[in-house]
């Protein structure tokens, strides 16, 4: 086999980010993340693509100086197919084209959430197949039985929103900017869980709901507000650690019984919302009581990054499994 040097690019959703990995070690991963969002609560596809558009030299240069070799020394490029926002995708997707066309080099493309599992391979410890995966991120709540690099299958799944979904509109609810997720992570951390009940949605077999509790959130502050209009601000803490403590109790006993049902003893948890401390903390409790042997991503690894696209393509790139320039960007690409 030759030298593996991939030059890797995502920009499925908000974040333009390009990655080098050298025989299987990542050698850089920059990320710029678009605030321009920010204002308007939530991610409008079309500022994001002409976001992506501004960002993606500047970003691959910057992960090709920062890997220190010349553009001639790469020999593939990898790019994020799908799932995630047609404009979005297809700055990445026709970048990483024209940029292999150039250099004379093969493609590799990469499915979004298999990258966010194989994340788990960038540092060691790496899990042992087969594992469990708990993928948590804005648009996908995933329970993933993990057999192989290559071989991935949904045993669960929310069949609504997704809890980073839940997190985001739930802070919105709140009054706090867009994404929410970070900061109801913060207060929550300040606050009691146990002072407000929300209802815990339990959907059948090891799929989840999150628009009940969303909803519950919603009339439970109007109720609140109409007795006391700084109900939100006298007691932000505590209703971010309650409505959390709710969604990561859902998350946890879902993922339970797939452990159990798989007899599966090694989890991992990948995605933006494995960012939350919270979650990272309870699944560490269970994996103790449970036994497991538990897997946190990195935190510069949880939420969307062209180093996980990069790992994952260096799995592919040593079975030679590329594509043609015909290859187009994929919105609901299938798992
Ligand atoms: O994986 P990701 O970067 O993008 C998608 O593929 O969706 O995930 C973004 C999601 C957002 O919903 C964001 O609020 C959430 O991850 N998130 C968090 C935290 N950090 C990011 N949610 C809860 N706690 C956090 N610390
Ligand atoms: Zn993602």
């Amino acid at each position: 086999m030759s030298e593996s040097i991939i030059l890797a690019i995502e920009s499925s959703c908000d974040e333009t980010s390009a990655s080098v990995i050298i025989n299987g070690k990542i050698q850089s991963n920059i990320v710029t993340t678009q605030l321009i969002h920010e204002r308007f609560g939530g991610v409008v596809p079309e500022l994001a693509s002409r976001a992506h558009q501004q960002h993606i030299v500047p970003v691959v240069e910057s992960a090709i100086n920062k890997a220190k070799i010349q553009k001639n020394d790469i020999k593939a490029v990898a790019f994020t197919r799908g799932p995630g926002l047609l404009g979005s995708l297809l700055v990445g997707t026709s970048f990483a084209k024209s940029f292999a066309l150039a250099l004379g080099v093969p493609l590799i493309e990469v499915h979004h959430m298999h990258a966010h599992v194989l994340a788990h391979f960038i540092d060691e410890p790496k899990p042992d197949f087969p594992f469990i995966c708990l993928t948590v991120s804005g648009g996908h709540t995933q329970l993933v039985l993990v057999k192989s690099d290559s071989q991935m299958e949904i045993i669960g799944e929310t069949k609504d929103d997704a809890v980073g979904e839940a997190f985001d509109k739930g802070a919105k609810m709140l009054g706090l900017p867009y994404p929410g997720g970070p900061l109801i992570d913060k207060y929550a951390a300040l606050g009691e869980q146990e002072k407000y009940t929300f209802p815990v949605s339990d959907m059948v077999g090891l799929n989840y709901s999150f628009s009940g509790i969303k909803t519950a959130l919603l009339y439970f502050l109007q109720e609140k507000v109409k007795e006391n209009n700084n109900f939100i601000d006298e007691n932000l803490n505590d209703i971010c650690a309650s409505f959390q403590a709710t969604l990561i109790k859902m998350l946890l006993q879902k993922l339970k019984k797939a452990a159990k049902q798989y007899k599966i003893k090694d989890v991992a948890l990948a995605g933006g919302v494995s960012a939350n401390k919270g979650l990272r903390k309870s699944l560490q409790e269970m994996a103790e009581k449970e036994r497991w042997n538990v897997y946190l991503p990195d935190f510069q690894y949880c939420t969307d990054n062209a180093a996980m696209i990069a790992m994952a393509a260096h799995f592919k790139f040593t079975k030679n499994e590329f594509v043609d320039q015909g290859v187009s960007a994929l919105p609901r690409m299938a798992f």
